[in-house]
């Protein structure tokens, strides 16, 4: 890698992100002056079409392949997003001895082992900081800062749109459709809400931060992913009555280690559902699209990052710092700087989730009669699932609901209680199990 005066960006995707980063590029003044070795040299776009940014017509192609194989890029910035073409272009630049920048959180999650080894060959960068939390600085903490901190546990509020949606419920008392549909008609959801409200999109990233966070490799279908659309206003009304908000969390943890314990085998803790977080939890109060990441490791004990997860300006301001570390990276002329690479040798496997020790939260729907709470204190007991609360919330007619909190159990042993459970003649129904933090 050789130090150049100007380095020629090469940028695919011209929406919202790609307009946000060719303003930056445009406007450097007061700015790290480095930037001013950066040049849009071509944008790739999917049509010719008015832009809302001053480009030369000259610099717009469709052609695509063409960038990434363009002799004269050094650094190829892929905000197109989706799995393919996205991959394909990604691998090509990098046979093309480009270093890559990009926001793809579904392609790293789950190609990330072919793209980091094919830039390993080739000798260039893969940058991801925009990828996972917009514009909150984590990946580049985790790879440098945090560096020598032995992570015991990442986890965080990494999609805005279901933290929004859940906040509105928190705040407004209402169910999850009708704010979900306000939500998608003001533009903070999208039409197709599917990946963000079913948690995939939040699987993605936990999955990148983990590989980072524990340095190996994880395989995202592997990841248990649980959304949202089953979270009821009585859940979020008698979850803040105990003490608790009810939040989407990505977790990333050594599977059941004391606090600050070296990892000692490659397995680890990878889950995306919504989890009943105390008030007094540092992420309790993430609001709105605002997205968090907790980072726990000794010896800094916990640290947290928060702001803006997406959005134009804030995603484009992780992109443009990805590529400023390039660019100060290739200035010096030693390369690859081993604080920027991503090496990973080995695989972590991911605990299954019978094998999790948790605290969880049930409701239950069951017949006023009496001696009904004994006999399932006793099931519980049975199982060795010890509780922390048992409390009788409401009663309908002849039903009573009872929202039961475990201590820290191994969830299989919970979930066999309450087959068990379910099969009572005073059971009626088990409307909602969640996780508790
Ligand atoms: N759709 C994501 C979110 C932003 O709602 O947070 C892009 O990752």
């Amino acid at each position: 890698m050789d130090a150049k005066a100007t380095l020629k960006v090469g940028l695919l995707g011209l929406g919202t992100v790609g307009i946000g980063i060719a303003k930056i590029l445009l406007d450097t003044q007061g700015r790290h002056p480095l930037l001013n070795s950066l040049e849009i040299s071509q944008v790739g776009v999917r049509s010719h079409k008015p832009r809302a940014i001053d480009l030369p017509e000259t610099i717009y192609t469709t052609d695509l392949k063409s960038i990434v194989t363009d002799p004269n890029i050094d650094i190829v910035i892929e905000v197109i997003g989706g799995l393919e073409p996205a991959r394909s272009l990604i691998l090509e630049a990098i046979d093309h001895g480009k270093h890559i920048v990009t926001a793809n959180k579904a392609v790293i999650s789950r190609y990330g082992e072919e793209i980091y080894e094919a830039a390993t060959a080739a000798g260039v960068y893969v940058l991801i900081e925009a990828a996972v939390g917009g514009g909150i600085p984590v990946i580049a903490p985790l790879k440098q800062a945090l560096s020598v901190n032995r992570i015991q546990a990442v986890m965080g509020i990494i999609n805005g749109t279901t933290n929004y949606i859940l906040t509105r419920m928190q705040t407004e008392g209402g169910d999850f459709e009708p704010i979900l549909t306000d939500a998608q008609q003001l533009g903070y959801a999208e039409a197709d809400p599917t990946a963000d409200v079913d948690g995939l999109d939040a699987a993605d990233k936990i999955a990148i931060l983990a590989a980072l966070a524990f340095g190996g490799r994880i395989n995202r279908d592997d990841v248990y992913c649980e959304g949202i659309r089953n979270i009821s206003a009585a859940d979020i009304t008698y979850a803040k009555n105990l003490g608790f908000v009810i939040k989407l969390l990505a977790i990333a943890k050594l599977p059941n280690a004391p606090a600050y314990k070296a990892q000692t085998s490659n397995r680890i803790q990878v889950r995306v559902h919504p989890t009943l977080v105390p008030t007094s939890h540092p992420l309790a109060s993430i609001n709105g699209v605002n997205n968090a990441v907790l980072v726990e490791g000794e010896p800094i004990g916990q640290v947290t990052f928060s702001g803006p997860g997406a959005g134009e300006g804030p995603t484009a301001s992780a992109v443009v710092a990805d590529l400023l570390s390039i660019a100060a990276s290739l200035s010096t002329g030693q390369n690859p700087d081993p604080l920027l690479t991503c090496m990973h040798d080995h695989g972590l496997s991911i605990v299954p989730n019978s094998e999790v020790v948790t605290r969880l939260y049930v409701r239950l729907l069951v017949k006023d009669t009496s001696g009904v709470i004994g006999k399932l204190g006793t099931c519980f007991g049975k199982h060795d699932v010890s509780l922390e609360s048992i409390v009788q919330i409401g009663t309908l007619k002849d039903l009573v609901e009872l929202v039961v909190v475990t201590h820290e159990v191994p969830e299989g042993a919970f979930q066999n209680a309450l087959a068990d459970i379910r099969q009572f003649p005073e059971v009626v129904d088990v409307p909602s199990l969640l996780h508790v933090l």
